[in-house]
């Protein structure tokens, strides 16, 4: 394992940012920048041994200061939505930044995929240290966040997301990359297969706020207990699609304890590329790129359009702060926040 760092860019301010080269015997190969945590490109290798570079993005600085679909960020303080940007600890009422419809999304304004991150090489890895202070877009608490970003000879790519706080907060980190397992400029992975480890999931309401049910995948287009072809279901006359425009839910990992589960496994049977998604995490969004539209032009000039990859955000539930029913967010003094989730690659035979 080799561990390399350099010069990315610079920003606007004209402060540089570095990135850190994660290369294993194999030939993988994990870029990570200090700005947002991006994991700006990840190259594994076909079943004949050919690599490709499986994650959207830019080539640019400039574009990834401004990333409207979050490619490969670290998302925080608290991925996915929170109706209406209110939620209540302690009764003290908190009121965040407003970014996407009635709701905050990702953190809000300037999330952690907008700030640069003290990074530094460790063994195997990269680790990446930012502070965010009280009341940073509305959250409680100053909060002390290291990510780290970890590579196998197994082919695996580790994050783990730890965190303290100085006062009751609520977290919820992510890593926002768009896969496309047939390389990142091979157009739509709708004929790419897909299997998550959940029979359940949390239904939606039309500003794509869970509903509070926990409800069964089966019978719908949302049970990938078994390997299905994304594409197959997914414009289905079904209520859920529908409102999401596709799949942009969150499923409830079925799990039996604690600890490290397999989330998902996604296949591209023509590369023979296998990427298993393992994580101590609750929940995963399978959101399958329906905002993309071509509007995003990104590495080698190519422009990313609708359903060119898609998203497995690892995460604790949507809007869980007002859902009391759901596995909590709450961040306390003296506690560490502590996730990790696992990216696995492997080929078919
Ligand atoms: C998540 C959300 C989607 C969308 C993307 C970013 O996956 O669930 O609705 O907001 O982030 O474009």
């Amino acid at each position: 394992m080799a561990v390399t760092t350099d010069i990315y860019g610079k920003l606007e301010s004209g402060t540089e940012v570095h990135v850190f080269t994660l290369t294993n015997a194999n030939g993988v190969k994990a870029k990570i920048i200090n700005w947002g945590c991006c994991l700006v490109s990840l190259e594994v290798p076909d079943s004949k041994g050919n690599f490709a570079d499986i994650i959207l993005g830019f080539d640019d600085i400039k574009k990834w200061a401004k990333n409207p679909p979050y490619f490969s960020a670290v998302i925080g303080r608290y991925a996915n939505r929170i109706a209406n940007g209110l939620f209540v600890i302690d009764d003290n009422e908190y009121s965040l930044a407003i970014n996407n419809g009635p709701n905050s999304l990702h953190g809000g304004s300037v999330g952690f995929d907008k700030v640069l991150w003290n990074a530094m090489e460790i063994e195997n890895g990269v680790e990446l240290k930012h502070t965010s202070p009280d009341g940073d877009e509305g959250y409680p608490g100053k909060l002390d966040i290291t990510v780290t970003y970890t590579l196998t000879e197994a082919n695996e790519l580790k994050i783990n997301y730890k965190a303290i706080t100085d006062k009751p907060t609520v977290v919820n980190m992510t890593n926002h990359s768009y896969f496309n397992l047939a390389g990142h400029n091979s157009g739509s992975m709708l004929d790419q297969i897909m299997q998550i480890n959940a029979s359940n999931y949390t239904p939606i309401d039309e500003n794509l706020i869970p509903t509070g049910e926990i409800a069964a995948v089966t019978g719908t287009p949302l049970d990938f207990t078994s390997p299905a072809v994304i594409g197959d279901r997914i414009d289905d006359d079904f209520e859920q699609l529908k409102l999401a425009a596709g799949y942009d839910h969150n499923f409830v990992i079925d799990r039996q304890a604690p600890g490290l589960v397999l989330a998902a496994t996604a296949i591209d049977s023509k590369s023979g590329r296998i990427m298993e998604v393992l994580t101590t995490e609750p929940g995963v969004q399978f959101y399958s790129a329906n905002f993309l539209d071509g509007s995003d032009i990104g590495k080698g000039c190519f422009a990313y359009q609708r359903r060119y990859g898609f998203c497995l955000e690892t995460q604790h539930f949507p809007d869980s702060p007002n859902q009391p029913q759901f596995p909590t967010v709450r961040l306390n003094p003296g506690e560490t926040y502590d996730t990790t989730t696992v990216y696995k690659f492997s080929v078919t035979q």
